[in-house]
């Protein structure tokens, strides 16, 4: 892995423009994280759950857009570190904290209105190639395995009626996300956000990538002589609310 320097990002989706500091090793935020905060909804008061939250953009955003206290974890403790002092300079600490763990862990016994559930969903080839992770890993071999893990433990940190925020891409293996969240919400899914964006190069060429594609995990549409995929954004209702 190519050594990463600190850098600035102007972060220019909703409640920006804003700065944040992206320290090396750390996951630069990416078009899902603006399509994902362009859908995102949140009550004043409201306590959100980011998971997998980086450099703490979305928490940052959810912040701003009213929360009453966000709480952003995320396995890597140079992103919680980074995204602690991202709030400290936003003056947001107040009502932002992060912890170190792994997918819900750091937040059992919180009870969130929200939980943004964008945790690493690329499959290892593809982050390998595109060096879209700093640490070159994915969400799994399909990019799946990660989300479904997530997915199988949100319920017990949402209160009834509460939502989650759930991207999902032709990229990986939605189909086993999308049933994965089935199982937990049933039909209380909606999609809120889609964009397609072009394949890299890097991707379409990528041995591993076409054994994915050739096996059926994921599907790319053909746009002319390009190759592309489609991001979903889906919110999801836990039964029980008003
Ligand atoms: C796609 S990035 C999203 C970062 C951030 N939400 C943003 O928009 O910039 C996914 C994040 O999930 C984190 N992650 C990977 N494995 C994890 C795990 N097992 N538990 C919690 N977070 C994890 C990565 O470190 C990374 O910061």
């Amino acid at each position: 892995m190519a050594l990463q320097a600190q850098r600035q990002y102007v972060w220019r989706g909703p409640t920006g423009p804003f700065e944040v500091t992206v320290d090396p090793g750390v996951f630069m935020p990416s078009s899902t994280s603006k399509v994902l905060a362009e859908a995102l909804r949140v009550e004043p008061g409201d306590v959100v759950v980011d998971a997998g939250c980086g450099c703490g953009v979305l928490s940052l955003v959810a912040a701003r857009l009213g929360a009453g206290k966000v709480i952003g974890t995320d396995f890597s403790v140079a992103a919680v570190a980074c995204a602690t002092a991202n709030a400290e300079n936003l003056a947001l600490s107040g009502v932002a904290e992060f912890r170190a763990g792994h997918l819900m862990e750091p937040v059992d016994g919180v009870n969130a209105d929200v939980v943004i559930a964008d945790v690493s969903g690329i499959p290892d080839a593809v982050a390998l190639v595109t060096g879209w992770f700093p640490d070159g890993k994915g969400g799994g071999r399909t990019g799946a395995e990660l989300p479904v893990e997530m997915l199988a433990q949100v319920a017990d940190h949402l209160r009834p009626g509460g939502r989650v925020y759930l991207p999902t891409g032709t990229i990986q293996d939605d189909e086993a996300i999308l049933a994965a969240a089935h199982d937990v919400f049933g039909s209380a899914m909606e999609p809120v956000a889609k964009k397609e964006f072009p394949l890299p190069d890097v991707v379409a060429t990528s041995e591993h990538v076409r054994e994915l594609i050739d096996e059926g995990t994921i599907h790319l549409a053909q746009r002319g002589s390009r190759l592309s995929w489609e991001l979903t954004i889906w919110c999801c209702t836990l039964a029980g609310g008003q």
